[in-house]
Parts: C-alpha cells; sequence; structure tokens
C-alpha cells in the first residue's frame, strides 16, 4: 500500500498563552501544497521503519517514529497485528516547520486502514490522529482549513484557484516545544506584536487574490523562530528582494514560505533563491492538493 501525504504550510497562526496541559490555543489557516511524502506499508514479521531521501538522517527509526506510533495505534484500536514494514520516502524537510512527520502518521493511519481492510470512517480516523500531533487530522484531511483548539479542531475554508508556493529549506530543523517556548519567554519578558484573527487571509481566499494573501500572511512562532534561528531573516528578506507576494516562517519553521504570482513567477523566485546561497534547498509546491491517499493498492 502506498500513501502520499502532503506537506502543510500555515498561512495566518495567532497563538494563545501557554495552557495547563503545556500546549497553545490557535487560530491558524493551514494550506496542503504539492511537496510529499511517499509512505509504503507492506504486512511483514514484524514492526521496523525505513527511511530515505530528504534529511532522512535526523528521523527516529524505532517506536518514537510517528509513522510507527500511527500503526499501533490502528492495531490497538482495530484488533489488527501491527507487524507492519514501513518505508517513508522523504520529501518534506524533517523539523522543517511543514508537518512532515505529521504527514508520516496521517498516511500511515491511512495505509493501515486500507492494508487491514478495516474501513473505519473519517470520524474515527481523525480522533486517533489527533492523540499522534496537533497537525495529524490536517494531514489526514488536506486542502485548506481553518484550525482552532490546539490545530486539531478543523473547518474547512472555502477558496478560489491555485497558489503557487517557493518553500526555502534550511539545514537544520527547529523543536517545534523550544519555539514555543521562546514565545513564551519573549511575551513574559515584554510587550511582543501580535497576530489578530484571521480575517484578511479567509477573505484573501475567498476572493482567490495572490497579492491580498500575500499581504496578509501572518504568524505569531516567526518572532521566536527567528530569536532561535538568526540566519533566517537573511531568507525573508532575499525572499522580499526577489518581489515574493509575501514571505513568512512556516509554523515553528524553519522552512521560510514564498508566495508566487503565478507558476512563471514561482520557477524564477526558485532560480533566483537558489542563486544567493541563503538555504540548502529551494522547492516549488503548489497548493491546495488533498490530504494522505492511497496512491498505489498491490
Ligand atoms: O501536538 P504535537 O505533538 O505536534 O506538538 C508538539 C509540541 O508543540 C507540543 O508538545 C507543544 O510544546 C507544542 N505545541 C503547542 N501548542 C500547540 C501545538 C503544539 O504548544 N497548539
Amino acid at each position: 500500500m502506498t500513501v502520499r501525504a502532503p506537506a502543510k504550510l500555515n498561512l495566518h497562526l495567532a497563538a494563545g498563552r501557554r495552557r495547563a496541559d503545556g500546549y497553545h490555543d490557535l487560530t491558524t489557516v493551514y494550506q496542503a501544497v504539492g511537496l510529499y511524502d511517499e509512505v509504503v506499508l507492506s504486512v511483514a514479521g514484524q514492526l521496523s521503519v525505513t527511511v530515505s531521501g530528504e534529511t532522512a538522517a535526523a528521523m527516529p527509526l524505532d517506536q518514537r517514529n510517528l509513522a510507527a506510533r500511527a500503526v499501533l495505534l490502528l492495531a490497538q484500536e482495530t484488533g489488527q497485528d501491527p507487524a507492519v514494514a514501513i518505508e517513508i520516502r522523504k520529501g518534506i524537510p524533517v523539523a522543517g516547520g511543514c508537518a512532515g512527520g505529521s504527514a508520516d502518521a496521517a498516511a500511515a493511519l491511512v495505509g493501515c486502514d486500507a492494508l487491514w481492510g478495516t474501513g473505519l470512517p473519517r470520524a474515527v480516523l481523525a480522533a486517533l490522529a489527533v492523540q499522534l500531533g496537533s497537525d495529524v487530522p490536517f494531514s489526514v484531511q488536506g486542502g485548506t482549513a481553518l484550525g482552532t483548539g490546539r490545530g486539531e479542531r478543523l473547518t474547512p475554508v472555502l477558496g478560489h484557484g491555485s497558489y503557487s508556493w517557493v518553500l526555502a529549506l534550511s539545514d537544520d530543523g527547529l523543536s517545534t516545544p523550544a519555539v514555543y517556548a521562546e514565545l513564551d519567554r519573549q511575551r513574559d519578558s515584554g510587550p511582543v506584536a501580535v497576530v489578530s484573527d484571521p480575517g484578511q487571509v479567509l477573505a484573501a481566499l475567498r476572493s482567490g487574490d495572490p497579492v491580498q494573501l500575500g499581504r496578509a500572511l501572518a504568524n505569531d512562532l516567526q518572532p521566536a523562530a527567528l530569536a532561535l534561528r538568526p540566519a533566517l531573516r537573511r531568507v525573508l528578506e532575499s525572499g522580499r528582494e526577489l518581489g515574493a507576494l509575501g514571505v513568512l516562517v512556516s509554523g515553528s519553521g524553519p522552512t521560510v514560505m514564498l508566495l508566487a504570482r503565478d507558476d512563471g513567477h514561482a520557477v524564477a523566485l526558485t532560480a533566483a533563491l537558489a542563486g544567493q546561497g541563503v538555504c540548502r534547498a529551494v522547492r516549488r509546491a503548489d497548493g491546495p492538493v488533498h490530504g494522505a491517499r492511497v496512491v498505489e493498492a498491490r
């Protein structure tokens, strides 16, 4: 069973104060974009994980791996044998703020449900997904959605058209808990600018106007990510100088997203940004795209 699951971008991310359970209440607008992890699942003698592709070295291969945890959770829920070989082909950067781990978990849930023929309703898969991480329900659902709670309560966002994104990938990842902790520290030590409601992003998506969307992009986690990774300022500056419609750190970073006017502009931005040598790699990805889906069953 081969499953493809997309990366996500946060077009808007407003974080509230830290809750008693350690999470932050979010109001976020997710978009799934065409940069994928492929996860191949086959019945085997025991549960195993192999990883290839994008920054494969940084991923755990034991039961801490989110795809392995997803297989174990679904097996427990359905009474199936979790002896599955999981082969992950990474296209999404690890610890990049693009929900790469969540994509793998979503792919494993959707893929094992198909492999075992358990046919769980979407609502049950979503309830399992949230146990694996705040972004996993969105990785299952895809498209464009408003996320509240800790990001797991989803409402689809109606919008027009497709957007051309260019993603600047960094050498090393950033730890999501560390970025949230830095946000708390900044807020404790003085006033910080706070992102307001997502009205402008939602209006831009309704109108389908990339210029309006570019201006509306906003992320409360960006100052924290910049504090932990000052070199990202250079990437943001380059994106603005090169004429991107909007430039923003995605989620907890360090991936930076640039919005292009159209495909041709995205090609030009990709080449120009790669030429500046301010990031490890540059990828194009259009959105919105579907959530985790079986692409091949043998
Ligand atoms: O839900 P997930 O396991 O992906 O979250 C990873 C970490 O990110 C959490 O342990 C928490 O530190 C932080 N987080 C948060 N508020 C959210 C989502 C994540 O503080 N809404």
